[in-house]
């Protein structure tokens, strides 16, 4: 069975490239290479650098393919809100793009990348797949068009489709197969990792006033491996037709100062930090309910401990130091 995966040279894509070799999927990788890096891929999969904007390439690809992992988009929620046209294109037009082209070849398998960014700020904790999609950034905007976009390919073209819900991914494969490390990061774990290994002075905490034990927010973290292999069983189900938004995330939180206690502990270096105004948008808490993903799926998380995700990411980080 072959898989195209498109953004399969980013962080978690190439995590899942990964699983699906290891699975003995054979695995095509469309990748602009804007923010991945081509020795991410694993040399199992076979690699072609272009864009979801080609529709050129992309109906080169399509007829040997049976099913697509759908990650190729940019992800930085600060950048759409100054830039939302540079997001319309490319999560937007290429997305759409894609789409077509899979219509048009009759292949109607995909799974795509969304994230906890459609439910907008929690109206109730932990955040189920029931809670009202409103988001408050253009990229959880852009990413709620699509699944929207895919609702309907279900109803008219017969798509059968898995929106993969993600909350905050972190950590690295534990056998250090993936040695880049993230490019232009915006989540909390590269950025302190980065402070440990000395690429970057300092960070800043954006409050430490909110209503939680410490002050600081509090997130749930999924380890990208536990990522990796939800996308698996949802591959397998994905003829099932019955189960399309599904959140993957743990169910428990960590505050920054659990987070940066916890870099200082396993690194032995000490994190520089200010605290600063709150930002905009930021809720004190945040977190997922995996009882869905656990019964649709038949998924738990198994490797999202805090520790064994900051160990891992580490393992990489540190040779940067
Ligand atoms: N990292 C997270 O915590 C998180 C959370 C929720 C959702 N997501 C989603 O997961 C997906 C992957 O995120 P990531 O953290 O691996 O980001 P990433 O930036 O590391 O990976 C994205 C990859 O897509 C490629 N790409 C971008 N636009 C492309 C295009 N038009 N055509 C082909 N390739 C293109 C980039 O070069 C990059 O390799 C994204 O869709 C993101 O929105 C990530």
């Amino acid at each position: 069975m072959k898989i195209l995966v498109t953004g399969g040279a980013g962080y978690i894509g190439s995590h899942i490239v990964l699983e699906l070799c290891d699975e003995g999927y054979d695995v095509l990788v469309l990748d602009d290479l804007s923010l991945g890096n081509e020795s991410s891929v694993d040399k199992r999969a076979e690699f072609i650098k272009g864009s979801t904007l080609d529709e050129q390439i992309l109906k080169k690809l399509m007829p040997e393919v049976d099913g697509i992992i759908h990650l190729a988009s940019f992800k930085s929620a600060g950048e759409s809100m100054i830039n939302p046209s540079v997001y319309t294109q490319n999560n937007i037009e290429g997305t759409l793009r894609l789409i077509d082209v899979m219509s048009s070849y009759n292949k109607k398998n995909i799974i795509f990348s969304s994230t906890a960014a459609v439910y907008g700020n929690p109206q109730y904790l932990p955040v189920d797949e029931n809670h009202q999609t409103n988001p408050i950034n253009y990229y959880g905007f852009t990413k709620l068009m699509i699944e929207n976009t895919l609702g309907w390919y279900k109803d008219l073209k017969g798509f059968n489709f898995i929106a993969l819900r993600y909350f905050n991914a972190a950590g690295y494969d534990k056998e250090n197969r993936i040695l880049n490390l993230e490019n232009k990061p915006q989540n909390l774990i590269p950025i302190i990792m980065e402070c440990a290994a000395g690429i970057r002075r300092s960070m800043q905490i954006f409050g430490d006033d909110y209503n939680t034990p410490d002050g600081t927010c509090l997130r749930d973290y999924i380890h990208v491996t536990d990522l990796a292999k939800a996308h698996i069983n949802a591959l397998r189900r994905i003829n099932d037709n019955n189960t399309i938004f599904i959140n993957l995330g743990t169910g428990f939180t960590h505050s920054v100062y659990d987070v940066i206690r916890t870099v200082e502990k396993i690194t032995s270096k000490k994190i520089n930090y200010s605290v600063t105004n709150r930002r905009e948008g930021d809720p004190a808490k945040l977190y997922s309910s995996s009882s869905f993903a656990k019964k649709s799926l038949g998924w738990v998380a198994k490797n999202s401990d805090l520790e064994n995700i900051i160990k891992t990411t580490w393992s990489i980080y540190k040779t940067r130091v």
